[in-house]
């Protein structure tokens, strides 16, 4: 069995500045439409593999032709699955990848690049993001770990930059919350709905009331 997500030995994968020693590695993110290699490193999410909950939110995301328009952002973008996959199935927009994690942001740049979308995934931490940002899809695998406040202050924070139709795809674990964060979504007056449920993974749906 593969070992479960984690953050690569010493220091949380959400810091800024991971302590632990460079582990160069490379993982291969395999989908119906998309096969690529991507760089990873200690000290950043899932430095192993791709993470389950990140492919089944892949898989379970509308063609690109169904999507709100505008741009898009994948908020915590790790070393990038979601930002390039996104990328590679939009040839037209614009994707941002947000991140805190130095080292995650600049693996998903050379990620960006070598699956041949760097001009158009702009990288940057969540201080470079252009104020009056607006976006038609949010997707994400949000970083749960960092705490309820944290966390629901980044949902809000890209839940008020949704576009009029723009739409939130977030891929939760059951035993981490998903149910808990659907209803505090909901709550907050952000409609969510359980797109999918398998495994331990429940794929929400955001809107705008
Ligand atoms: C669960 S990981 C997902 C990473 C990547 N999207 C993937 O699927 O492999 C969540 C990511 O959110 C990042 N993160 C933590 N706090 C953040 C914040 N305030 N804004 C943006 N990203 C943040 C973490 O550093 C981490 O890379």
């Amino acid at each position: 069995m593969p070992p479960p997500s984690h953050p690569a030995g010493g220091g949380q994968y959400f810091s800024s500045r991971p302590t632990s020693a460079s582990r160069p590695d490379e993982v291969a993110l395999v989908l119906p439409d998309l096969h690529v290699r991507l760089c990873t490193d200690a000290g950043v999410f899932s430095p192993g593999r791709v993470d389950p909950g990140t492919k089944l939110l892949l898989a379970e995301l509308p063609p690109a032709e169904g999507w709100p328009d505008g741009d898009v952002v994948d908020v915590g973008c790790g070393y990038g699955p979601i930002a390039v996959t996104l990328a590679r199935r939009a040839p037209e927009r614009t994707v941002w990848a947000v991140d805190v994690n130095e080292r995650a942001l600049d693996l998903c740049r050379a990620n960006a690049s070598a699956a041949g979308v760097g001009d158009r995934v702009r990288v940057v931490t969540p201080d470079e993001v252009p104020a009056g940002l607006e976006v038609g899809l949010a997707a994400s695998n949000p970083p749960i770990r960092v705490g309820k406040a944290v966390l629901h202050d980044l949902c809000r924070t890209w839940l008020e930059r949704l576009r009029p139709d723009g739409e939130a795809w977030w891929v939760v674990q059951k035993h981490l919350g998903s149910d808990s964060l659907q209803a505090w979504m909901a709550a907050e007056g952000w409609p969510t709905e359980r797109v999918r449920s398998r495994q331990s993974y429940r794929i929400l749906r955001s809107t705008r009331p």
